[in-house]
């Protein structure tokens, strides 16, 4: 590595030696900005002071002095960006120079320095500051991920000791275009490289395989200091940043949208469980396109296909399981040795496992609810398994069209009571989001078993009427946690921890209940 640092304070900071994340600091008065250090420095010793949030940034110093000769394992960056190149830090040069000096006078060991300040300051100005703390020179592209090689080439005639550029990621591919920037470079050079933005979530973990001597996380979502800021609780705890590493191999979950998806949690769960060097990302791909292109550039070992994709991926396989042609969906993908892309529908073992450990499906009477891809899931899973299934749908064409498909039948709601059903499965969307919907009156609610897939809530309304009743009931999070429990079995060949999956599943939609409740009180 060619850091000409014989001479200066970073000898003592190589990049190996440095924590994998720092936390950004932001706060409006030092207090704020100290209180959240004081509260976060144990688990996460690398913290960034982001003196230009502060109003007096130099009234700030004495106090972050206290706090670092009282935490001496902590190592500090001073940034203090100026307003013109996306910070808040209003005052002259010269004053962002002054400031900088004295954070490292007060205890910060590396010191954060725009390209576009260091362009304009003396040489000897910027030297004499690193002769004193390690010097980050710094690039921030708020518009796009662009002219990467052109920046740095721009930034190596200024000498620093690392060299930090920061894109804004417009598309997934983008992610792709810093992580070949940053393969190719970080031999060379110190590098710290990521996309902000929402598309560019991926590179905060992303660039640390590919060579960014370290990643920002944000304190938490509510503080973040620069767009698409992940917070470092999940940095560490769900995406395992610490252990991410060049054979880390990386699966993810595409659809659009994807911020909510419960995928990453469940499966970093699992990944961690079983000991996978593995790494699990949301993917929000605005096209299927752009998602090929990521899943052979990055390269994906392994994808969740999600809303809206689940039939569009189709014609971009290039082999596929029975299920997935029957079905018409595609859920799951395995990109091989040579590169092809194999889809899998899961969906039907997430239908199928939760109700064989309740009873005996072959010759159960079934009738299921709906006709969209859920639904047929279901209706083709459970009549291979040899049950008998009736079909309810708003739309009855469609549930005449899955019948023929299927060899089920179709039933009218009026003839509901006619038969006695030993399961009822919701595959239609009617309860979601914490509504008291219900797909089916509670007279028509008659059967062993009740099935709903809708995970969120855990306990819909229609569960609640069934267990009222004493049926048996099957909340959705187990249909989610059994796919994505086949899910990482077809990626990893190792039996899935579906237990651990189930728990870290039901607790993060506990968390959300809680919080979306707080917002509402
Ligand atoms: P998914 O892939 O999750 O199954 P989908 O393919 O859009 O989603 O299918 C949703 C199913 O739920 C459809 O069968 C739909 O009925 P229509 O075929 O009549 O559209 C059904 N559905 C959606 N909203 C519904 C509602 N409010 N009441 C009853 N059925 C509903």
């Amino acid at each position: 590595m060619a850091l000409a640092m014989s001479s200066t304070p970073a000898t003592r900071l190589l990049p190996q030696r440095l924590p994998k994340v720092c936390l950004a600091l932001s706060g409006d008065t030092a207090d704020d900005m100290l209180a959240i250090a004081e509260s976060m420095a144990r688990d996460n010793p690398f913290l960034e002071f982001r003196l230009d949030y502060l109003k007096q940034p130099l009234a700030a110093l004495p106090k972050i002095h206290r706090f670092l000769e009282t935490h001496q394992y902590v190592t500090a960056i001073a940034t203090c960006r100026r307003a013109d190149s996306g910070g808040k830090f209003k005052g002259s040069l010269a004053a962002q120079l002054e400031v900088l000096a004295k954070a490292h006078a007060a205890g910060c060991q590396i010191v954060d320095l725009e390209l576009q300040s260091a362009s304009k300051a003396k040489p000897e100005a910027i030297a004499r500051l690193r002769s004193r703390a390690a010097l980050i020179l710094s690039f921030h592209d708020f518009r796009a991920t662009r002219n990467l090689d052109e920046t740095l080439a721009k930034m190596l005639k200024i000498p620093a000791d690392f060299y930090k550029l920061v894109a804004t990621a417009a598309t997934l591919s983008d992610n792709v275009a810093m992580m070949k920037f940053l393969q190719a470079q970080s031999g060379k050079h110190a590098l710290i490289g990521l996309c902000m933005g929402e598309q560019g979530i991926i590179s905060r973990v992303l660039s640390v395989r590919a060579g960014s001597a370290f990643t920002f996380a944000a304190v938490s979502a509510d503080l973040k200091t620069a767009p698409g800021q992940v917070s470092a609780r999940d940095l560490r705890g769900i995406y395992r940043i610490d252990q991410v590493d060049a054979a880390t191999r990386i699966y993810g979950v595409a659809g659009d949208p994807i911020e909510h998806s419960l995928s990453p949690v469940i499966m970093n769960t699992a990944l961690r469980r079983e000991n996978v060097n593995g790494v699990y990302l949301p993917l929000h791909a605005k096209t299927l396109k752009e998602l090929i292109y990521c899943a052979r550039e990055i390269p994906l070992h392994g994808l969740s296909i999600t809303m809206p994709y689940k039939q569009a991926m189709l014609p971009y396989l290039d082999n596929s399981d029975a299920h997935t042609a029957k079905i018409g969906a595609c859920n799951t993908v395995v990109r091989g040795q040579d590169g092809k892309l194999y889809g899998f529908n899961t969906d039907v073992a997430g239908v199928v496992r939760p109700l064989e450990q309740r009873l005996a499906i072959a010759n159960a009477k079934v009738l299921v609810l709906g006709a969209g891809g859920a639904a047929r899931a279901a209706v083709f899973g459970l009549k291979e398994r040899g049950a008998e299934v009736w079909i309810l749908n708003r739309t009855s064409a469609k549930a005449q069209k899955l019948a023929r498909q299927a060899k089920a039948h179709t039933i009218k709601r009026a003839d509901l009571r006619k038969l006695a059903f030993d399961v009822i499965i919701n595959a239609t969307p009617v309860g979601m989001g914490n509504t008291r919907d219900c797909p089916l009156k509670d007279e028509e609610i008659q059967a062993k078993v009740v099935f709903d897939m809708v995970y969120d809530p855990v306990e819909t309304h229609l569960l609640q009427v069934a267990r009222a009743k004493g049926i048996a009931v099957i909340p959705g999070v187990e249909m989610f946690v059994q796919q994505a429990a086949r899910q990482f079995e077809i990626w990893t060949g190792k039996p899935a921890p579906a237990g651990d999956m189930l728990r870290a599943v039901t607790i993060t939609l506990q968390e959300r209940a809680a919080a979306q409740k707080q917002k509402k009180d």
